[in-house]
């Protein structure tokens, strides 16, 4: 069985995992807008990787026989200035997602859930990996600067990313 605070903490997870594909989403409508068919594609794929976030804890609460809570999504951010803002926001969005699996830790760790603890660490090492992937975009971006042919070139590598199921 699974303590109900954990039960609970798990529960909002699955919120804020719904919620950042629902950011991811509509940061590929705006990457739309911004004729940058690419960085959208790329983005809805993140999308997919977020609710697959989700289905994880969703799992994982089933498994230890305890009840998954849907709770309402709050409506996301619509629109942002241009690609360098999107990137920034979604580095700053793993980063607060970081912190969130952090503090899940710090409560299966606190709880002696050692079930938890060892299905979180997927999370943790999924963190880094996000947070990496935010960094390099970002230095692309940067190398690109306001050449129109460089955007034009990253755009044609972001198109490239193919949904690839989670690692166990
Ligand atoms: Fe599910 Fe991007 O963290």
């Amino acid at each position: 069985m699974i303590a109900k605070k954990i039960e609970d903490a798990l529960n909002a997870q699955i919120n804020a995992e719904t919620y950042s594909a629902y950011l991811y989403w509509s940061m590929s409508a705006a990457l739309e807008g911004m004729n940058l068919p690419g960085f959208a594609s790329w983005m809805r794929i993140q999308t997919q990787e977020e609710m697959g976030h989700a289905v994880k804890l969703y799992e994982h609460i089933v498994e230890r026989g305890g009840t998954v809570t849907l709770t309402a999504i709050e409506g996301p951010q619509t629109a942002w200035k241009d690609v360098k803002a999107v990137m920034e926001a979604t580095l700053a969005h793993e980063q607060k997602v970081s912190g969130l699996i952090n503090d899940l830790m710090d409560l299966a760790i606190a709880e002696k859930d050692h079930a938890a603890t060892m299905f979180l660490q997927w999370f943790v090492t999924e963190q880094v990996e996000e947070e990496a992937t935010g960094m390099e975009i970002l230095g692309k971006l940067e190398i690109a600067g306001n050449s129109q042919g460089g955007l034009y070139m990253l755009d044609k590598e972001m198109a490239q990313r193919i949904l690839t199921p989670p690692k166990e």
